[in-house]
């Protein structure tokens, strides 16, 4: 970490390397910052080949921005002629590739400092020598790791900027001062908070892996609450048993407003909001793939006193609640609750940390309710057998 704290570039490889505390503290939400050397050596888990074979799958969300004689172009994916699509300077963007690619999830695991419902996803991109999608603002948080090839960034300060739509697909905004300008390298990361301008131009065919955040703002949260009220839970209706005689009926009551937000504010101190939040904040959108073939809960049994071992589909991130402070004691997958109880605990810990999961994690023999959450995670395709 750096010895200026306040710097916009530190070597993860100089003084004591890269703190994920004092990088909370000094940077995280507040400023952007280069980290040279974050990753040592490094190797590209992915290829521009691999990135084409995902663009022109339909489920995958990718895109083409290019750049021929100034004019930009953007191709929404699945992407069926590259050979039109890929004119001029043009950059292939694959959003969700953790989803799809196991090798890449080693990538994510120094970002492990930062919970797991916060990651949305891992987008890649492959960009050709003095490509870029342009200067822009994003409104999430994000770590844009080099792969191979070299890249100039440069990253502004947070202002009022004009915002341009060179093609309806795509928002750019007119320019900015760099408080950033920078050639990265592979390994190098460059971090960049919500509302920070950047652009970033290839210097030689190039490989970025952006890890990217999430944020609910107001409307997403309401949209939790309101799924939760059209299930039935907790939607109250106004009452006014107490009501006092009022002169002019025009006059609205100062107090009746009041009531109608207590009403509001009732419902999202319930237990019932608590968990659709959970549900919301566990959700990857990952497609529920089950198994064709479901297994018994004796077969899950009998494999893994066996000491067969599994591990999460590729992307899968659970989050665990304690049971304290008001949260239940469940792990969630995918907008899913499992409850369990607190003997359970050292298995649903092991469970949810993404790594291989078989017999001898723990001393303990694993319970029915555990073995009955795995059983449903394997048929619901999100836990699977470990081919290690
Ligand atoms: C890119 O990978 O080309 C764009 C990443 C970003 O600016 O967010
Ligand atoms: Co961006």
């Amino acid at each position: 970490m750096p010895t200026n704290d306040n710097s916009y570039i530190i070597d993860a490889q100089s003084g004591n390397g890269f703190n994920a505390e004092t990088f909370l503290k000094n940077y995280w939400q507040q400023k952007p910052v280069v980290i040279k050397h974050f990753f040592d050596n490094f190797v590209d888990p992915i290829d521009e080949n691999d990135l084409a074979g995902l663009a022109q799958e339909s489920e995958v969300d990718a895109r083409i921005i290019s750049n021929v004689k100034g004019s930009w172009h953007v191709e929404q994916g699945p992407i069926t002629d590259f050979d039109n699509a890929c004119q001029g300077k043009w950059t292939l963007l694959v959003q969700g590739v953790d989803k799809y690619v196991p090798d890449v999830t080693p990538l994510l695991h120094p970002f492990s400092f930062i919970p797991n419902w916060r990651l949305d996803d891992l987008m890649v991109s492959f960009a050709t020598n003095g490509a870029g999608v342009g200067a822009h603002i994003d409104q999430y948080d994000v770590f844009l790791v080099q792969g191979k090839g070299r890249r100039r960034w440069r990253v502004g300060k947070p202002a009022d900027y004009k915002e341009v739509f060179p093609h309806p697909k795509l928002r750019q905004i007119e320019g900015f001062d760099p408080v950033i300008d920078v050639v990265v390298e592979p390994g190098d990361v460059v971090y960049v908070p919500p509302g920070w301008p950047h652009d970033g131009a290839t210097i030689e065919d190039s490989l970025t892996y952006s890890v990217g955040y999430r944020a609910p703002d107001n409307l997403q949260l309401a949209e939790s609450l309101a799924m939760m009220l059209d299930k039935g839970a907790h939607n109250y209706r106004f009452t006014d048993a107490s009501r006092s005689m009022q002169g002019n009926r025009a006059w609205v009551n100062p107090s009746d407003v009041a009531i109608l937000k207590q009403q509001l504010i009732d419902a999202i101190n319930g237990e019932d909001f608590t968990l659709a939040l959970l549900e919301a904040m566990s959700e990857q959108g990952i497609p529920e793939y089950p198994l064709e073939d479901e297994v018994s809960l004796e077969q899950i049994s009998n494999e893994f006193a066996a000491g067969i071992s599994f591990v999460p589909a590729p992307g899968v991130r659970a989050l665990l609640c304690d049971g304290k402070r008001g949260l239940p004691r469940a792990l969630f997958v995918n907008g899913s609750q499992f409850e369990f109880g607190k003997s359970d605990q050292e298995w649903f810990e092991v469970l949810a940390s993404g790594g291989v999961l078989n017999a001898t994690c723990c001393q303990d023999a694993p319970s029915f309710t555990f073995l009955e959450t795995l059983t449903t995670l394997i048929n619901n395709g999100y836990w699977e057998w470990f081919e290690g």
